[in-house]
């Protein structure tokens, strides 16, 4: 999927050049299109539009400030990992009970602060993290909205790191498991039974693992109900996969009516965790060649960004769309090119065998970069964290400066024996 528009004469995100934003801003940044982010939130309501739904954005998707609060202007809740995460969403205005905190390594400070900021749920991951919720609730004297996320030993087809749903996994419990806990959060003075929790794995494409999920997490709804347990939710999770090359993007519409088909009548609202869906497509990441080179097996674009700005290659073979972003100079030579950073591992390959008219100093945008980049960054090789710039019609802004060696050694020098 491209944001960017290429014309005669230059590429161009929103009515902004990109050869203007490298000007300004240097390279290699992040560009994001706020149009994009509101249209892809637009769109993810709308869908579930029957439905009484929270979409609570994935924070560990893009968790820079500017965004957060674009999300929180549109209603959206989040879906936190951490202590931090929550603190970022409190700082950008998000509203803490639209919140649900998620994750396998909670620690008591972070569930102090989870509980005293209100959120919506802590989706409790096993039975230790459980009794140590109700004990931290009795002592800050407040009732622990609890949610148990359920490993429903679902396989979905995504790539291996990535898929979350299996019992070898560490995420979740059994639904029988679930239903022990629940019930026990009822009878405590100290919690509330608010709801069921899954998360099957991201970037999928298929919505039928989805449904027996959900169906699963009916079943355990029912068996409570039936020992006076009424839950206020099911929270199904994100991991709605969107196109990066020829992939069939996740078909949002009949997911949300089957979903509905199955809880209508229940007076049970959805919880929704969107991350990639709202973002990845929303930006780009802008770099310039350093150099090109050739030798006997291939020809290298090394670029000025590399494997610690974009991590998504290496790790998950992931492949981005890249494209030229300035017009083509007389000098310029087809590929197949590598696009190589100036990191010093093979694996720093950013994307490969690709057919391009490119030269020296030419401007390239890579897709898709929204979601899973910016979050995903290293300072590997004492490389500086790139510029994150939003781009709103015919302007542009900095969302994030980019970093300089003294924050980096700001951390170490004072300790510099
Ligand atoms: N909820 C939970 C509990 C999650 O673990 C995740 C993602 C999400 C929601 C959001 O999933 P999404 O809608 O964004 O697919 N770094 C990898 C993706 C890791 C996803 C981890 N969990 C990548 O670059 O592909």
């Amino acid at each position: 999927m491209s944001l960017i528009r290429e014309s005669d004469s230059e590429a161009t995100i929103e009515g902004v050049r990109l050869g203007d934003l490298a000007e300004r801003f240097g390279t290699p940044t992040l560009i994001y299109s706020r149009a994009e982010i509101n249209a892809r939130v637009t769109a993810f309501a709308s869908a579930f539009g029957a439905l009484d739904h929270l979409p609570c954005f994935a924070v560990k998707a893009n968790n820079n400030l500017s965004i957060l609060s674009l999300m929180a202007t549109r209603g959206m809740g989040f879906d936190v990992v951490s202590g931090n995460e929550l603190e970022r969403v409190l700082r950008a205005r998000g509203d803490a009970s639209k919140v649900v905190f998620s994750g396998v390594g909670k620690l008591a400070g972070e569930l102090d602060f989870a509980l005293c900021s209100g959120v919506l749920s802590i989706n409790v991951e096993s039975s230790d993290e459980f009794e140590l919720a109700l004990e931290r609730a009795k002592l800050a004297g407040i009732q622990a909205p609890l949610s148990v996320r359920i490993n429903p030993d679902i396989r979905v087809s995504t790539h291996p790191y990535i898929a979350t749903g299996e019992k070898t996994t560490k995420f979740g419990v059994s639904a029988e498991q679930a239903a022990q806990l629940l019930l026990r959060a009822h009878a405590s003075k100290h919690a509330r039974a608010v709801g069921l929790a899954c998360h099957l794995g991201s970037q999928m494409t298929d919505a039928e693992p989805l449904l027996r999920a959900c169906s699963l997490l009916l079943s355990v709804v029912d068996e409570l109900q039936t020992r006076g347990v009424e839950l206020e939710f099911i929270d199904l999770g994100g991991g709605f996969g969107v196109r990066y090359n020829n992939e069939r993007e996740f078909e949002l519409g009949g997911y949300a009516r089957a979903i509905l088909g199955q809880i209508e009548g229940r007076g049970l609202k959805l919880v929704t965790e969107p991350g990639r869906f709202l973002i990845a497509n929303a930006g780009i990441l802008l770099t310039r060649i350093i150099r090109t080179k050739t030798n006997d097996a291939q020809r290298f674009a090394i670029v000025d960004a590399a494997m610690n700005d974009l991590i998504r290659p290496s790790l998950y073979q992931a492949w981005h769309r890249v494209s030229r972003a300035s017009l083509p100079s007389d000098e310029a030579s087809e590929g197949p090119w590598e696009i190589v950073g100036p990191i010093c591992e093979t694996a720093d390959t950013l994307a490969s065998g690709r057919e391009l008219a490119i030269a020296k100093d030419d401007l390239l945008c890579i897709d898709s970069c929204g979601a899973y980049v910016s979050v995903l960054s290293s300072n590997y090789n004492a490389r500086n964290r790139v510029a994150e710039v939003l781009v709103d019609g015919d302007s542009a802004r900095l969302i994030r400066r980019r970093e300089c060696l003294n924050d980096q050694l700001a951390l170490e020098t004072p300790y510099l024996a």
